[in-house]
Order: structure tokens, then C-alpha cells, then sequence
């Protein structure tokens, strides 16, 4: 049932991974749960328990009803652009995929509500053609949802999970599913703000996003030499995977992400109009596009430059990193900043690497998650003013490293040497190549489960929905 993935308009999310949220869609300032949960079982030591994957379904399934709440039958059913599927999609998808792998992949029998292969595979249908389906209303999806849910939990009391079957070895499939869900409540956020109509924001973003940001300006350095990348916790995912030593040329990469301020600045110095500064595939596509600025980005003759936050008209801030830029965009005003994006492996330095430890960190601050050191998992709906949060930094000195936004890399998704596809070849191997580009880092709306700094994300380099901007670099 292997199909191109070129022409089905797949992102990664519907291969199989997923991202989160650690508070709920009200901005609220409680941690997640989920994602200390997930953390604590990555690494598997202690070997995940049964009660701590129940946990991370029972959160992850919390956190889509938080997001989806506010949505009425036409919103969820409704498709808001051809670049994304129904929400309705989306939410019988996460149903249909758990029961795929923690059922029948786990030799559990199915409930009475299924046979939807050819409807909720995403390799068995492009987005745009998924309205013309023959899809479950939204109460029909969610009792599929639940149904299937209730099977799982079921299935998991008897379950042994020290059985000879990789997909238990320290329960990956648990973390493979609930980190789906997860991953899909961020492909619906993209939904959410392509549509026109407003999404609630919430009251406001918690008190340690509204601290004095500091002035954050400069370059961290790498002096060049050897350094580790990748992963090799059981909860990974293959393309993380193995850890990865690598040696690389000195460079210095900037402290924190490019801002709206300077993105602007970009476009008031006809940056899109100045061709020297775009490659050729670049500047046919904003030519043919007629694109003159970020996704949302509007300007109002009374209020000056606006943006469309979740259907929401705002001023547009000055100091938050600038997000909604294809990979095109971003690459061009790297140019112009005399500058370039920074190579995925700089990237992944400059975030977990640690010089005088010779280790690398799950966080940038380290191995643990703690909440107040990252804008990640919808505390609040946007990202933060850069220089806010100022215990994030990595060991070289860079900033909003995990949250915040996606950050596009100059590099293609490529496997690691020793790569090897797991569970599937679907999952990483099929979209290895040129094709696609590699962000890093998370944003506001991933879970700090997923915003892992070896965390490797891909998408189309003309893609502007995602939560994504840039940080530059350059060789020294
Ligand atoms: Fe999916």
C-alpha cells in the first residue's frame, strides 16, 4: 500500500508523528502532563509502566478536546483550504490510526465501528480530496475516537509488555500513538489559521512570557571540532536515530530567531523585489505567488502592519521571531542579513551541544522539561518576544531554541548513517531527499514532548502554514 508521497500533499504529521500542547487553548499556565509523562518514559529507564501510558493517552485525547471545543459541527466539517484536511479528518484519523497500531498491529480485536483504511489512511487520499469523502460526522468521529479508545485501555490490562515484538520494546507504540495525536492537535492549529473565522485566544499568556525580555543580539561561535547529534532514546523516532558523531567547520549562528522588526526592515528595503537575493526556484515562486510578505501579514493605512493570528486582526509585534515564512523567504532575507540558514547539524549544536561536558541535552537547558524555560505546548497562541524566557538558553548561548517557532534549516531531510526505518518505511525513509527541508525546534503549539532538541521536522520548502521562521548563521 506503499504510494508516492510526492503527490498526496502529506506533511509529516500524518505519517505518523505528532505535537502537542502543554496547557490548554485558553492560555491557562498549568504544565503538561502529557509531556512530563512522555519525557520521563523516553529514555526508558525505568521501562515505561502501564499506568504512565494510560496517562499519555489520556492526556493527549484531553488535549484535542481542549482544542477543539470551540469548534462547532460546520467548523470541523468544513474544509478551510486545500493545503489541510476537515477537521473532522483529522479527529477520526487520530482514532484510526490508534486503532491500527494498538490493536490491530497488537493482535486485539477491533470494535464494531471500523473499516476505514481507505478513508483515514493519509497515504489513501491528498488533502484536497478528503472533503469529497464519505466522512464521519463529528459526534460519529469522536464515538469512533472513544470506542476505539476504550478498546485499547481494555487490551492494555492484559497486555505483557515484555513480549517479544519490537513495537513493545519500552512501549514505543504507546509513545508512537499518543505522540500522533499529539502531533495532529499542531497540523489542526495550521487549519485553524488559514481560516478566516476567529479562533478564542484566551485571556492572556502566562506571567513568564511577560517578563523584561532581555536585549538579545550577537552570535553564539563554535569553534569547530567534534560533536554528537541524534538520539538514541527508545521513544525516538528512526530518523533521530542512531546518536551521530560528526565534525563540522567553525561558524557562529545568532542568539535568537529573526524578528518581525527585522523581517519588516527585509521588506522595506524591497527585499522582494530585489531577485539577486532569492534562488531561482525562490523567486519564481513568490513571483508566481505574487507573495510580498509573511502568511497573515496585512497593512492597515490607520493601524500600520497587522497580522491574522487564528482568524484574529493585531498589531503586528515587533520583538516576537517572525513566523509563517516559506523556506524561500527565509533564505532570501538570511541574504540579505549577509547571512545564511544554518545547516541542520549547526543547529542541533548550537541547541543541545555542550563544549566542556562533551554531551549533548535533551533540552537546551538540559534533560529534564521544566515549564517556565520554553514557550511550547499553547501556553500561550503566538510565540514570545524573543529574549523573553531567558532560562532556555543552550550551553552555546542561543536562545528559543525549543518553541516558539519551527525553525527552517538549509538543509534536506537526509537519513543519518546507520539509518534504519522503524516502525515503517512510511514514517522517515519515503520522504528522504531533496524534496524537503528540515525545521528544527518546535513552536508555541508543539509539545515539549516533541520540541526535543534531536527533533527532526520536514515539510515542502513553499510552505507558509506552519508555526515556522528562521535563525541565521554564518561560516567563520
Ligand atoms: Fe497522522
Amino acid at each position: 500500500m506503499v504510494r508516492s508521497p510526492n503527490n498526496l500533499r502529506l506533511s509529516m504529521h500524518e505519517k505518523l508523528l505528532s505535537t502537542d500542547t502543554t496547557e490548554p487553548a485558553d492560555g491557562g499556565g498549568r504544565p503538561n502532563v502529557n509531556a512530563r509523562e512522555l519525557q520521563e518514559v523516553r529514555s526508558g529507564n525505568p521501562p515505561a509502566s502501564k499506568e504512565q501510558l494510560r496517562s499519555a493517552l489520556a492526556e493527549a485525547r484531553e488535549q484535542t478536546r481542549t482544542l477543539l471545543a470551540p469548534l462547532n459541527a460546520e467548523d470541523l466539517t468544513a474544509q478551510h483550504s486545500t493545503l489541510m484536511s476537515p477537521l473532522v479528518w483529522d479527529l477520526a484519523h487520530i482514532g484510526w490510526y490508534e486503532e491500527y497500531w494498538l490493536l490491530r498491529k497488537l493482535g486485539a480485536s477491533t470494535p464494531a465501528r471500523g473499516g476505514f483504511d481507505e478513508i483515514y489512511d493519509a497515504f489513501s487520499n491528498p488533502r484536497e480530496d478528503r472533503p469529497n469523502l464519505p466522512l464521519l460526522e463529528p459526534a460519529a468521529a469522536w464515538r469512533y475516537c472513544d470506542d476505539v479508545r476504550a478498546s485499547v485501555l481494555e487490551h492494555l490490562d492484559g497486555l505483557d509488555l515484555e513480549a517479544d515484538n519490537p513495537l513493545l520494546g519500552n512501549a514505543f507504540v504507546y509513545g508512537l500513538v499518543s505522540q500522533h495525536e499529539l502531533q495532529h492537535n499542531e497540523t489542526m492549529l495550521q487549519t485553524l489559521q488559514l481560516r478566516t473565522q476567529p479562533y478564542p485566544l484566551g485571556t492572556e499568556a502566562p506571567a513568564t512570557l511577560n517578563d523584561e525580555p532581555l536585549l538579545l543580539q550577537g552570535e553564539a561561535v563554535f569553534e569547530g571540532g567534534h560533536a554528537e547529534i541524534g538520539s538514541d532514546h527508545t521513544w525516538s523516532y528512526d530518523n533521530e536515530r542512531p546518536i551521530t558523531r560528526i565534525t563540522t567547520e567553525p561558524y557562529a549562528i545568532d542568539l535568537a530567531p529573526v524578528t518581525n522588526a527585522t523581517f519588516e526592515s527585509f521588506i522595506a528595503d524591497a527585499g522582494y523585489d530585489t531577485q539577486s537575493l532569492w534562488t531561482s526556484e525562490g523567486w519564481s515562486y513568490i513571483t508566481s505567488e505574487a507573495i510580498s510578505a509573511p502568511l497573515g501579514w496585512e497593512r492597515d493605512s490607520s493601524a500600520g502592519r497587522t497580522r491574522r493570528r487564528l482568524g484574529n486582526l493585531e498589531s503586528l509585534p515587533a520583538e516576537e521571531p517572525v513566523q509563517h515564512v516559506s523556506w524561500y523567504e527565509a533564505d532570501a532575507c538570511a541574504r540579505w542579513l549577509g547571512k545564511r540558514l544554518p545547516t541542520e547539524t549547526e543547529w542541533e549544536i548550537a541547541a543541545s551541544w555542550d563544549p566542556p561536558r562533551q554531551q549533548t541535552t535533551e533540552y537546551p537547558w538540559g534533560d529534564t522539561f521544566e515549564t517556565d524555560r520554553a514557550n511550547v505546548g499553547r501556553r500561550s497562541l503566538g510565540p514570545a518576544a524573543v529574549g523573553s524566557l531567558p532560562s532556555g538558553a543552550s550551553a552555546l548561548g542561543c536562545h528559543h531554541m525549543s518553541g516558539d517557532v519551527w525553525e527552517w534549516t538549509a538543509s534536506d531531510f537526509l537519513a543519518y548513517p546507520n539509518f534504519e526505518a522503524f516502525p515503517y518505511k512510511e514514517y522517515s525513509e519515503v520522504f528522504f531527499g531533496p524534496d524537503h527541508k528540515v525545521l528544527r525546534g518546535g513552536s508555541w503549539a508543539t509539545s515539549p514532548a516533541i520540541a526535543r532538541t534531536s527533533f527532526r521536522n520536514w515539510d515542502y520548502p513553499i510552505r507558509r502554514q506552519l508555526f515556522v521562521g528562521f535563525r541565521c548563521a554564518r561560516t567563520l
